[in-house]
């Protein structure tokens, strides 16, 4: 199988990005990979610090390995938003293939000189390393009720990206360009602020780019981010409302079913679903 790089690069030619689909529970990683496997696309399965904990660092690197050999597929493993040296430190160890060090809340100084450390560490295990620099808003709970305000003070300085690609040597940058994780109860988000990516591409030249907060940000805006320099979209509001959704109606209008493979599978499928719309919308069909 190719290395996640070999996919970063073609997505980066053939413009489309590779979905991460975060998960914590295994029907949620059975429905992510089916719709891959269907669709015939490389796929990134991605656990926050929160996620690998319940499910565990280990475990879901055994899981990567089954599922690689069952579907032969490219399917790799993330690290979404780790908050230490430490942590990241024991999702290489564990086997992960890619970490994102996310230090965008630290000064800049900070940031950089953790994250060059975990570049160090992680450079001659084979594995792929994220960077953050500008604040991207809130967590993937969260529905908004209100409009979602972006600061101006919070978007990606085009300069700061520069210094900081340069000086770490982080494969992968996640930028804040308009995008929050969440979503608003409208079910999309504001438009992304794409002067902005346009001026941070202009910067940095054709260093990865990333997009967090995928969910409900409007497809046109995530479809020109793409042909601007996004390869890679993280995805996680839109599945837990799907799973938690179907799951809650399900068991509601079925008190008496108790057997989880019953009330496990439509939740599954309802996943799977989404997950499909949004490799057709990355354009990473048929890309595996
Ligand atoms: P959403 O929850 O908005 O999809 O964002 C997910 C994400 O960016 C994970 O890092």
């Amino acid at each position: 199988m190719k290395n996640i790089r070999f996919y970063l690069e073609k997505a980066q030619k053939e413009k489309f990005a590779i979905g991460q689909f975060n998960f914590s529970d295994f029907t949620q990683v059975k429905a992510i990979v089916a719709s891959a496997q269907n669709l015939k696309s490389p796929v990134i399965l991605g656990t926050s610090e929160g996620e690998s904990k319940f499910f565990g660092l280990e475990e879901a690197v055994a899981i990567r390995n089954v599922l690689r050999k069952k579907t032969g597929l490219p399917i790799f493993l993330n690290l979404d938003h780790g908050k230490s040296f430490e942590y990241v430190k024991q999702a290489i160890d564990a086997g992960y293939d890619m970490v994102h060090f996310d230090g965008s809340k630290l000064p800049l100084e900070e940031n950089i000189k953790i994250t060059k450390e975990v570049v160090k560490y992680a450079k001659w295990r084979g594995v792929t390393v994220e960077g953050e620099v500008g604040r991207i808003g809130t967590d993937s709970s969260k529905l908004y009720s209100d409009k979602f305000e972006i600061k101006e003070e919070d978007l990606t300085k085009p300069e700061e990206a520069l210094r900081f690609l340069n000086e770490t040597k982080a494969n992968l940058l996640a930028v804040s360009i308009g995008n929050f994780h969440g979503i608003e109860i409208s079910g999309v988000d504001p438009n992304l602020r794409l002067d902005v990516l346009k001026a941070i591409k202009d910067k940095i030249g054709n260093a990865f780019l990333v997009l967090h907060g995928g969910s409900g940000t409007p497809e046109d805006d995530m479809k020109e981010a793409i042909k601007m320099g996004i390869v890679k979209i993280n995805i996680n509001t839109e599945l837990r409302l799907a799973f938690s959704g179907n799951l809650r109606r399900f068991l509601d209008s079925n008190p008496q079913e108790i057997a989880p493979y019953n009330f496990l599978a439509d939740a599954e499928r309802v996943v799977e679903k989404v997950v499909g719309l949004k490799i057709k919308m990355f354009g990473s069909e048929n890309k595996a």
